[in-house]
């Protein structure tokens, strides 16, 4: 991502009430129901800020969860200790301005996510994702994620492969 952007937890002087990204749902809930979430500590939102535009260019959010083991690839399940769950992290929501559309805007959003989980002090084997949509399941399959078990939109990626895909991009 350019320097022109700065990633920063959301603060009350970002401006929300023009964040636009196409979907009513995702603005929506960016506008009116994020601040309290992070108030109530169910979710970390994190903003990308044009700096000199002063304008959010995108945002993503991350709370604590796990997903069943019985949900997740065989592939992938096989290697995992037999907890009935694995802990993960959920990337409740993701997404760019539309102003910043094909920019990169939305894979630098998605590389900060994972490594913010990735020097947690807390563990988490997986990063996992529910895309609103067929489109955005399908940017998050670009990535590698796959879908759970039954669960097409919810995508899933452990976060040690996450993280090679982060440095072979840089
Ligand atoms: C999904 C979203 C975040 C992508 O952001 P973006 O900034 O436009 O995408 P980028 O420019 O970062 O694209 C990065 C890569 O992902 C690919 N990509 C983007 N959207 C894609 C899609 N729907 N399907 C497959 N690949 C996609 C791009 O082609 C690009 O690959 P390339 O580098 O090989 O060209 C954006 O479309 C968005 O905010 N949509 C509305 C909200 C949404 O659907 N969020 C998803 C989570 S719910």
């Amino acid at each position: 991502m350019s320097v022109r952007f700065a990633i920063e937890p959301l603060a009350k002087t970002h401006k929300r009430s023009s964040f636009t990204c196409g979907n009513d749902r995702i603005d929506n809930y960016f506008r009116e129901t994020v601040s309290q979430d992070v108030r109530r500590k169910y979710a970390t939102c994190f903003i990308a800020r044009d700096m000199e535009r002063d304008q959010v260019a995108g945002f993503y959010t991350l709370s604590s969860s796990n997903v069943p083991l019985n949900e997740v690839p065989e592939s992938q399940a096989r290697k995992l200790p037999r907890y009935p769950t694995v802990p993960a992290v959920l990337i409740g929501w993701l997404a760019r301005h539309s102003d910043y559309a094909g920019q990169g805007l939305g894979e630098a959003l998605l590389f900060d996510a994972i490594k913010t989980v990735a020097i947690a002090p807390i563990g988490a084997h997986a990063i996992f994702a529910d895309a609103i949509d067929d489109k955005a399941a399908a940017f998050y399959t670009a990535f590698g994620f796959t879908a759970l078990i039954g669960r097409p939109r919810t995508l899933y990626l452990p976060v040690a492969t996450a993280l090679s895909l982060v440095s072979a991009s840089t």
